[in-house]
């Protein structure tokens, strides 16, 4: 473990650039501290020529926000590293170009995304989706597939998942995502309009189960390479030349798990934006939002079916091709719905809702969507039992 002298502070980086050979010898460039998450620190440097910039995040042996009172292995940024590698292989568009990767820091430095913003932000803000849910779809598809047993050989899926141990953020994710927020807990928080129905979820014998499902799923589901926190946070959008731009960024929870948890996150992330539109009484951006369900369906599974033709298991047939992707669909919705809860009634709750002057009524509609997602998976097949997002979105947007 890393002790605290190798902490990078902002005046140390430009000198830690020049010492990995990132910077031309001699030069001179302006750091700045960028990250304004929990975990990490996240630097961006640019040279005083003009140049590109690039971007350091490390990892410090703690939980940045709590400092060292609050430890946690900083092997983190390793893990993060390795998930970005895969990620780059087979969604190298929507993948930040890592340029270095040091152990020693555990740290690395990657391509400098300054020009773009983080999406939760802009959809606060009023911005649409635009391309984006398109791109997360595609990566996800591209990236499980690819890591799954269509896609890669037994020995080529026992490499990865020796490879992709995270047990320290998988801990965090069975805690803050998959018990607390169904647990009376200090940890928790929900608006006071929400006391009576928070409870009545907690105690609803169904869904504990469907939570337990859940969580045994994570535990034990190996389908793929998954990003693991795929929240609008984790998603970084803007324009260059014009054309649209999408990075996944942070996937330090990367495990080998259910498909359903990087849909699912997303989707839920989508559907709290819309609530926050539908209670600005802006119906039409609150579609726009909700209808992000189907379009990230849609990218995901074409991606699949474009991997298809060439699985590497020819064995597999197109019958449980259908099974695996409904399955994905039921996980989707499940997990969807414990990312809707814990923004609501866990620890870390969303910017879309509480910066609404009254986050009460949206959070109470984000509620009752997560109970129906949870008890309720039938509803959200259509006759033929093909997966229906149209009735997730009407969920949030009550079309
Ligand atoms: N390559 C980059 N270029 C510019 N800014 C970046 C880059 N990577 C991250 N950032 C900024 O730093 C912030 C924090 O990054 P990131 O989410 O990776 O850190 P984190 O500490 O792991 O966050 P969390 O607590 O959410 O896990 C991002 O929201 C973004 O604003
Ligand atoms: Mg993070």
């Amino acid at each position: 473990m890393a002790d605290a002298g190798v902490v990078l502070e902002a005046a140390d980086v430009w000198e830690y650039l020049l010492s990995r050979g990132l910077v031309a010898p001699g030069s001179s460039g302006t750091v700045r501290e960028v990250g304004d998450g929990n975990m990490n620190r996240v630097f961006v440097a640019v040279p005083d020529d003009g140049g590109t910039g690039l971007a350091v995040k490390q990892a410090p042996p703690w939980i940045r926000v709590l400092g060292p009172s609050a430890p946690m292995s900083p092997e983190r940024a390793m893990v993060e590293a390795r998930a970005l590698a895969t990620f780059a292989r087979f969604a190298p568009e929507q993948t930040p170009v890592v340029v270095d990767v040091d152990p020693e820091r555990f740290a690395f430095t990657m391509e400098d995304l300054s020009d773009l913003v983080v999406l939760r932000g802009a959809l606060t803000r009023g911005a649409r989706f635009g391309d984006t849910s398109t791109q997360v779809g595609d990566l996800i598809g591209r990236v499980t597939f690819a890591t799954s047993v269509a896609g890669a050989s037994a020995a080529d899926r026992a490499a990865l998942l020796a490879a992709s141990v995270n047990p320290v953020l998988a801990e965090v994710t069975e805690q803050y995502l998959l018990s607390e927020p169904f647990l009376e807990h200090e940890h928790n928080s929900a608006h006071p309009s929400l006391t009576d129905d928070v409870a009545a979820l907690r105690a609803d014998r169904a869904v504990r189960t469907e939570v337990s499902a859940l969580r045994a799923a994570f535990a034990t589901r190996a389908e793929a390479l998954v990003h693991g926190d795929l929240h609008s946070g984790s998603v970084m959008v803007g324009e260059r030349d014009g054309v649209a731009v999408v990075r996944v960024i942070d996937p330090e929870f990367a495990v080998v798990g259910p498909i359903g948890l990087d849909l699912g996150l997303y989707l839920a992330n989508a559907l709290i934006a819309a609530a926050r539109a539908s209670a600005l009484d802006d119906g039409e951006l609150a579609a726009e939002h909700a209808g992000q369900a189907r379009v990230l369906w849609t990218a995901f599974t074409a991606a699949w079916h474009a991997g298809w033709p060439d699985r590497v298991d020819g064995f597999l047939d197109e019958g449980w091709l259908r099974r695996h992707l409904a399955s994905v669909w039921d996980d989707t919705l499940g997990f969807a719905a414990v990312e809707l809860v814990r923004r609501v009634a866990g620890y870390s709750h969303a910017e879309d809702l509480e910066t609404l002057p009254d986050p009460g009524p949206a959070s109470a509609v984000v509620l009752r969507a997560a109970r129906a997602l949870l008890l309720d998976r039938g509803a959200f097949r259509g006759p033929g039992g093909e997966p229906d997002p149209a009735v997730v979105a009407a969920l949030v947007t009550g079309r």
